[in-house]
């Protein structure tokens, strides 16, 4: 039997792990839109929507996206954009933490608000976080912007999970793994399209049952 197709919305998906999981749900048959901030010329040729111009750090961003949605209703959101900027104890660069968490935090959270109402009764909503977000898994220290503002994401990624249930919207904290982008310097255990493709298997494994988890995209429940 043939499967319905998804209306998908992919934000902050023109490069990286977003642009690989936005290439592989349309592969395999579902309606994609993606947002950013630039269209670069290699993205018009693909089959997706692209709505620009959003920085979802931004009013005006976060309006360039409310218009172009308009009436429309998707089954799965997915916010995927990101930022990791290097932040030590003795270069304890204050702007950058604030950066971070503005991209990190607050953004996903400000697109939740934005498109609760455009996501289906037993639509989805993911999250990409981070195991750096986890306090408990912290090994070595560091990177006080990006690991915070991931912390920070997941609690308001739980709370999302209790308030937006009463509309039937499942939510998922999901780590893609150490992936090789132009984050990490491509440095990583896995290229972009192993991790989509074990994040599709998180997303369509996302039901109201076990809305509010933090998954590592292998299937691994992660501690906070
Ligand atoms: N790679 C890893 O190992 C790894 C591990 C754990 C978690 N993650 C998370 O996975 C997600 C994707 O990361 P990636 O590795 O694919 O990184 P990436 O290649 O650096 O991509 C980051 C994406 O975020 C977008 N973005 C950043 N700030 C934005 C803003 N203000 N408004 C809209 N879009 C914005 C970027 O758009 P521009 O092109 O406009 O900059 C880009 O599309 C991030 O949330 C990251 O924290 C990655």
């Amino acid at each position: 039997m043939s499967r319905t197709p998804l209306n998908l919305l992919l934000i902050g998906a023109n490069r990286g792990i977003g642009l690989e999981l936005a290439t592989q749900f349309a592969a395999r048959g579902d309606n994609v839109t993606i947002s950013c901030r630039h269209l670069d010329d290699s993205l018009e040729a693909l089959p997706f929507d692209i709505i620009t111009d959003v920085d979802i750090t931004t009013d005006a961003g976060l309006n360039n996206l409310k218009e172009a949605v308009d009436d429309q209703q998707f089954d799965g959101v997915f916010c995927i954009a990101g930022l990791l900027e290097k932040v030590t104890l003795d270069e304890l660069d204050i702007e950058s933490i604030r950066r971070q968490f503005e991209v990190n935090a607050l953004a996903p959270l400000r697109v939740a608000a934005l498109l609760k109402d455009h996501i289906k009764p037993n639509g989805k909503l993911a999250l990409m976080t981070s195991r750096m977000g986890s306090i408990e898994d912290n090994g070595s220290g560091g990177s006080y912007g990006y690991r915070m503002s991931k912390t920070a994401l997941n609690a308001a990624g739980k709370s999302l999970a209790i308030d937006l249930a009463e509309q039937k919207i499942a939510v998922a904290l999901l780590h893609p793994g150490y992936v090789r982008t132009r984050m990490t310097q491509f440095n990583g255990l896995m290229d972009s399209d192993e991790s989509a493709k074990l994040l599709i298997e998180r997303f369509d494994g996302l039901n109201l049952e076990n809305s509010g988890s933090f998954w590592h995209a292998n299937g691994e429940l992660l501690p906070w």
